[in-house]
């Protein structure tokens, strides 16, 4: 990666369902952002720069296999375009610990596939100190990017 785009504010690039928890702690976070359209019908998102992923996750542990459909589908349709794949440096993911052992499953499952760090778990929009912590973090682990 390029220094110019080491020190350039770091990318986030999320997908939230139509409940927007994810999007909502997104926002609270107040940096660059794109999100990961909802319908397969909609243009899909391609992006041509590092960027740092943030996901909730769904299936409650109850899909097939080891990966218990934990990953929301538009995400996996997201990163399976090569071209995005190639860009993520590291992933951050939503969920709720009545969950139990799939709590935050997706950034888990995401990490060991695409080889980058799990940076963050947060439950659901995040608390205040969730916010802090990530954009404290966050700034910070870019620029060693
Ligand atoms: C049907 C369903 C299944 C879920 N499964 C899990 C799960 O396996 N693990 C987990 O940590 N959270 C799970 N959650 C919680 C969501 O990840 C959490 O509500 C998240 O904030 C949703 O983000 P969103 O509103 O941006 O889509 C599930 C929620 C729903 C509705």
């Amino acid at each position: 990666m390029s220094t110019a785009t080491a020190t350039r504010a770091p990318l986030l690039v999320y997908f939230s369902s139509v409940s927007g928890n994810t999007a909502r702690f997104v926002e609270k976070l107040g940096l660059r952002a794109a999100r990961i359209p909802l319908h397969s019908t909609d243009e899909p998102l391609e992006i041509d720069e590092p960027f740092v992923l943030v996901t909730p996750t769904y299936g409650g542990g109850q899909g097939r296999g080891e990966e218990k459909g934990a990953v929301p589908r538009q995400v996996i349709r997201f990163l399976n375009d090569e071209r995005n794949r190639r860009l993520i440096r590291g992933v951050i993911s939503a969920g709720n610990t009545n969950f139990g052992e799939h709590f935050c499953l997706a950034g888990e499952i995401i990490s060991r596939k695409c080889d980058v760090p799990h940076l963050y778990r947060l439950e659901l929009f995040g608390t205040p100190e969730d916010v802090d912590r990530v954009s404290e973090g966050l700034e910070r682990w870019w620029k060693l990017q």
